[in-house]
C-alpha cells in the first residue's frame, strides 16, 4: 500500500515502508508522521497496545529513521479526509544518525550544501512532485496536439542563442564544441520530417546572472510546427500554459496546500484570455508609469514586473526590435526594424516563462542574419540548407521548465524546483 491511496485501506491492515518525518511523544501515546515517497501520514502507537519490543522500537526511533509499520487504516476522530494508521508493530530498518534538517529554520546556504537531504523536506517534496505533474501535462498536451517528441543532441557544435552563455567542451580532434543552449534549430530540422515536433531536456548558459530566475543548467522544452505563423504561435502557447495550470490544479492539489500556494490567481486565469501587447506598446505603456526606457532597450526584471503588476493573466510582449533579438527570427513583412516574435510574462512576479517566434524562412535574408553576427561557416549550412529543400513558414518557442514549476508552486527562487541545482557559484552537490 502506498500512503496516496490510503482512503481506499479503512479498516483494513497494511503495511507502510517508508522513514520518520517527525515523531511527539507522551509517555503512553506517540504520534510517528511518516513519509513513504508517495505521501505522509500519522500514525498512532498507544503502548499499553503494543507488545514491548515494538514500545522499545518506538522510543528508539530518530528522525529520518527508515522503518516498517504494521497496523489499520482509520479516519481521522475530526478531520474530514484525514486518515491515520493505528499501529500494531514497528520494525527497524535502520536509526539515522542525528538529522541535519530539523525543525528549526535553516539558511538557504545550508540547506544547498545539504540539498541530498533536504529533497525530502516536505515542501521539496512537493514540488518535486509538481514538477513532475508539469512534465507528464507537457508531454499530453503536445501529443493531444499531434506535435512529436523529437530528441536533439546536447554536445553541439554551433550557438543558438548567442556566443557569449556558451559552455565549451574539449571534443576529442574536433576541439572545442558545445553544450546546447536550446534544441531549436535541431527541431527546426526534424519538423521539415515530422510536422510538428517538441523536445525535452537539460540546456545550458553560461550566464554570469545571480538572480532568482537563473539557472546554469535548466531544462527547456522547444516546440516547433511547420506552416504556423506568428499569431498561431501564441495561441499554443497560451494553449500549452493553460493546459499546464489545468493539469496542476487537478492533479496536485495536496501539493499546492502543502506548499500554501493560494491557486485562486491560477484559477482566475484560466478563465481569461492572456494579454498581447507589442513590444511598442510595452515601451510607452513603462513610460507611461514613469519608467525611462527606450525604445531598442531589452526589457529587464523591474519592466517586467511593472507590465504584469496589475495583469490576472500572462502578457504576450511580441513583435520586438531586431538588433535585440537572434538572428533566426523573421523580419516583420510590415517593419523591416520588427521581428516576429514574443516572449511570454507570467504574472504574480514569475517573469519570463517562454522565448518564441516565427522564424527566417529565407535562404538570402537568413544567410545575410548569420554572416551579422559572426556566425556563419559550416556549422550553418545544414541549417540554411532547410530554406533550400521546401522551406515553409514555421514557427516555434522554449518554455523554460523551472521558471513554470516556480511558478505554479509559488516558490521565491527556482533552485528549489530542480532536484539539483547548477548556479555560477554552485556545482555541488
Ligand atoms: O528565451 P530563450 O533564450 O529562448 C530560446 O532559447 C529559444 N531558442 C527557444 C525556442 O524558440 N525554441 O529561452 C527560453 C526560456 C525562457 O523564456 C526562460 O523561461 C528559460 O528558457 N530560460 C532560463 N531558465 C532558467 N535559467 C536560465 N538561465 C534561463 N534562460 C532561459
Ligand atoms: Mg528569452
Amino acid at each position: 500500500m502506498l500512503i496516496k491511496n490510503i482512503s481506499q485501506y479503512v479498516n483494513q491492515e497494511v503495511e507502510i515502508k517508508g522513514w520518520l518525518y517527525n515523531k511527539r511523544s507522551s509517555g503512553s501515546i506517540a504520534f510517528l508522521e511518516l513519509r513513504d515517497g508517495s505521501g505522509f501520514v500519522q500514525a498512532v502507537v498507544v503502548k499499553s497496545g503494543v507488545s514491548e519490543e515494538v514500545w522499545n522500537n518506538v522510543e528508539k526511533l530518530t528522525q529520518e529513521s527508515s522503518l516498517v509499520v504494521v497496523g489499520s487504516i482509520s479516519k481521522h476522530p475530526k478531520q474530514e479526509g484525514v486518515f491515520e494508521l493505528q499501529v500494531s508493530k514497528v520494525e527497524i530498518v535502520q536509526i539515522a544518525e542525528e538529522y541535519p534538517i530539523t525543525k528549526k529554520e535553516h539558511g538557504p546556504d545550508f540547506l544547498l550544501d545539504n540539498r541530498h537531504l533536504w529533497l525530502r523536506s516536505k515542501k521539496q517534496w512537493a514540488i518535486q512532485r509538481v514538477r513532475d505533474e508539469v512534465i507528464q501535462a507537457i508531454y499530453d498536451y503536445f501529443h493531444e496536439q499531434d506535435f512529436v517528441k523529437i530528441d536533439t543532441p546536447i554536445i553541439t557544435p554551433n550557438a543558438c542563442e548567442g556566443s557569449t552563455t556558451l559552455f565549451g567542451i574539449e571534443y576529442f580532434d574536433e576541439g572545442e564544441v558545445f553544450l546546447s543552449q536550446s534544441g531549436q534549430l535541431y527541431l527546426e530540422a526534424a519538423i521539415m520530417s515530422v510536422g510538428r515536433g517538441f523536445d525535452f531536456g537539460p540546456t545550458f548558459r553560461a550566464e554570469k546572472s545571480k538572480t532568482k530566475r537563473h539557472l546554469t543548467e535548466f531544462w527547456m522544452m522547444d516546440a516547433e510546427a511547420a506552416y504556423v505563423e506568428h499569431d498561431e504561435n501564441m495561441d499554443i502557447q497560451e494553449a500549452m500554459v493553460k493546459f499546464i495550470a489545468r493539469r496542476c490544479l487537478e492533479n496536485v492539489k495536496e501539493e499546492l496546500v502543502i506548499l500554501e500556494r493560494d491557486i485562486a490567481p491560477i484559477e482566475r486565469m484560466l478563465t481569461l484570455p492572456f494579454a498581447r501587447l507589442t513590444y511598442k506598446e510595452a515601451i510607452e505603456k513603462l513610460n507611461h508609469l514613469g519608467s525611462d526606457i527606450k525604445f531598442g532597450e531589452d526589457l529587464g526584471n523591474d519592466d517586467e514586473g511593472m507590465l504584469t503588476q496589475d495583469s490576472p493573466v500572462p502578457v504576450f510582449i511580441h513583435k520586438w526590435p531586431k538588433t535585440i533579438k537572434p538572428f533566426y527570427m523573421k523580419v516583420d513583412p510590415t517593419d523591416p526594424e520588427i521581428v516576429l516574435n514574443n516572449d511570454l510574462i507570467g504574472i504574480e512576479g514569475a517573469g519570463e516563462l517562454i522565448g518564441g517566434s516565427q522564424r527566417e524562412d529565407d535562404y538570402e535574408v537568413l544567410k545575410a542574419e548569420i554572416q551579422k553576427e559572426g556566425l556563419s561557416g559550416p556549422e550553418y549550412q545544414w541549417y540554411l540548407d532547410l530554406r533550400k529543400y521546401g522551406s515553409v513558414p514555421h514557427s516555434g518557442f522554449g518554455l523554460g521548465l523551472e521558471r513554470m514549476v516556480g511558478w505554479i508552486c509559488g516558490v521565491h527562487h527556482i533552485r528549489e524546483t530542480i532536484p539539483f541545482p547548477r548556479m555560477i557559484n554552485r556545482v555541488r552537490p
